[in-house]
């Protein structure tokens, strides 16, 4: 049998917003990882989606005056956009309303009604529109009911529930059992320490007269199933849960999303709906912070503020990665600021990076022909560069591997000011006008390693900056975003490779055009 791919997914967004940072960033988190593992020599599935039914959608549709189904349609257009403006790699897309996801849901309701997991009950109580869900007297705060619930009525009605309570010792048990089950790990103690009071049973259903736009239960067509329950199970009705070819991918090697969403749906909910219907839970769930704009989280952009996402169109793709990723230390909350963003483009990427590039490049061109020399000489410099992208090299990965990902990127990116200073000790530059041969030698020399060094940089960078690793890959007659195998060590493959003219990879801003 095949090896199981390396599985992946983000959360799937809401059809009823407009992509913003958050989601921007969740897909980018997202890629990073993915292609770092195809770039380890893994089978990556990597998945995203659409989350298109619920109260919201249909609210918004109505507002709109159009179908639900065309308001989706919209989102989707926007949203995939999205993933083709940031280079996602992503291998699937699923939309909620689409065959293969229902026939899923309905399948998983039957089961569970089968065998008695699913119970009809009336319920009387406390219901937030806004929300979609319902409350509890303890849910009040100061006896007054928060905001965030919106309208709040009294309500009585039929539902049907599933047995989540049966499994709460269970759930606590796994957990204890899998400490590394979250990333970061302290965010594992909130949920055990909001498994300490008792859960209720899930109300899986809401009556069709409050909300049409839903996957109805297969054992009651009246009603249309709880919109968590139909969205969880897009990570497996996208892998052909029921066929064969589920194995391939499941168990998910890691769930991407945002700490608003890990209680209860994607630590509660989730691990114990899919122990009910005998299928194994997530090896892991990776979550990550809140983009922030003055600490509050940035889900809408107002009228007078930058929009984050006009930035990949300004700056390009591999900008706004790099920022993202450079900024944020994953599971914290990260404030996001044009400032900032600015001064990481010129400061990272124009100066240190494209600067290194396009010197490099330039006085290959004007003293070596734009050809590599086959003879470079060594010395104490070149094998202290050497030495540093050994250490380099393995602490990048580590951190890479650790989720650390703004580290790995400073840690490279002190290489890459490492190369610009052994530059500056060189200075071909200045021995280029000189007649010694020895002079000589040590321009072709110095040129040489400077050269081997982006090849490097730019292909330990190539998870986060596919497109610029790429360019920099057809400079120098070389594919720095296949798999790395041993091309990560200094080597002498350049040597006699004629090697393309300078370009400017970060142009600066001219400042009328600045954002
Ligand atoms: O929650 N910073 O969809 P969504 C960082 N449909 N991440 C943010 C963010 C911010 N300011 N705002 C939102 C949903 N996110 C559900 C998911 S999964 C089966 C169903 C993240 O469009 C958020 O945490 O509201 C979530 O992971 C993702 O964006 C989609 O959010
Ligand atoms: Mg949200």
């Amino acid at each position: 049998m095949k090896p199981k791919n390396f599985y992946i997914t983000t959360a799937i967004d809401y059809a009823n917003g407009k992509p913003h940072l958050g989601h921007a960033y969740e897909k980018v988190l997202t890629d990073v990882v993915a292609r770092f593992r195809r770039l380890k020599g893994d089978t990556v599935h990597f998945l995203t989606g659409l989350d298109e039914h619920g109260q919201k959608v249909q609210q918004t549709a109505r507002k709109l005056g159009i179908e639900p189904q065309e308001l989706c349609d919209e989102a989707a257009r926007d949203f995939q956009s999205l993933c083709r403006d940031l280079k996602i790699s992503n291998n699937d897309y699923i939309r909620t309303t689409e065959e293969r996801h229902k026939v899923v849901v309905r399948s998983l309701l039957q089961k569970l009604w089968d065998e008695g997991q699913i119970y009809e009950a009336e319920y009387e109580g406390f219901y937030s529109t806004r929300a979609e869900q319902f409350l509890q007297e303890k849910d009040k705060v100061n006896g007054a009911w928060p905001e965030e619930f919106g309208e709040v009525v009294e309500i009585s009605e039929k539902n049907y529930f599933f047995r989540l309570s049966n499994y709460q010792d269970w759930l606590v048990e796994f957990l204890r059992e899998r400490e590394d089950f979250i990333f970061p790990r302290y965010r594992q103690k909130d949920v055990l320490e909001f498994l300490k009071e008792p859960i209720n049973d899930l109300c899986i259903s809401r009556p069709k007269e409050r909300l049409e736009w839903g996957i109805p239960l297969p054992f009651d067509e009246e009603y249309v199933t709880y919109v968590w329950f139909d969205a969880l199970t897009n990570y497996i009705s996208a892998v052909g849960y029921g066929e064969e070819r589920f194995a391939e991918n499941w168990p998910v090697d890691f769930h991407v999303i945002g700490k608003d969403i890990m209680i209860p749906p994607h630590a509660v909910y989730w691990p114990i709906m899919l122990k009910a219907c005998g299928i194994e839970p997530p090896k892991h769930l990776l979550v990550h912070g809140w983009w922030l704009k003055s600490g509050s989280k940035m889900a809408k952009s107002t009228g007078n503020i930058v929009n984050p996402l006009d930035l990949i169109e300004q700056f390009g793709p591999d900008a706004f990665r790099y920022f993202v990723t450079r900024e944020m230390n994953v599971g914290q909350d990260s404030d996001f600021s044009l400032d900032l963003f600015m001064s990481r483009y010129n400061s990272d990427l124009a100066n240190d990076f494209g600067n290194l590039v396009s010197r490099a490049l330039n006085m290959s061109q004007r003293y070596l022909k734009g050809v590599m020399p086959t003879d470079p000489v060594i010395k104490e410099e070149e094998q202290t560069l050497r030495d540093d992208w050994e250490t380099t090299c393995r602490e990048a990965l580590e951190l890479f591997e650790g989720m650390q990902f703004h580290s790995g990127l400073e840690r490279v990116f002190q290489f890459v000011r490492g190369l610009n200073r052994y530059a500056e000790q060189r200075t071909p530059w200045k021995r280029a006008k000189s007649e010694d041969p020895e002079d000589q030698a040590l321009v072709s020399t110095c040129l040489f390693h400077m050269v081997e060094g982006i090849r490097l940089s730019a292909l330990l960078l190539s998870p986060v900056i596919p497109g610029t690793a790429e360019k920099v890959g057809n400079l120098l007659g070389e594919n720095l975003v296949a798999q790395w195998g041993d091309d990560l060590s200094w080597s002498d493959r350049l040597a006699g490779r004629e090697i393309g003219k300078p370009v400017i990879l970060f142009p600066r801003p001219k400042p009328n055009e600045a954002p």
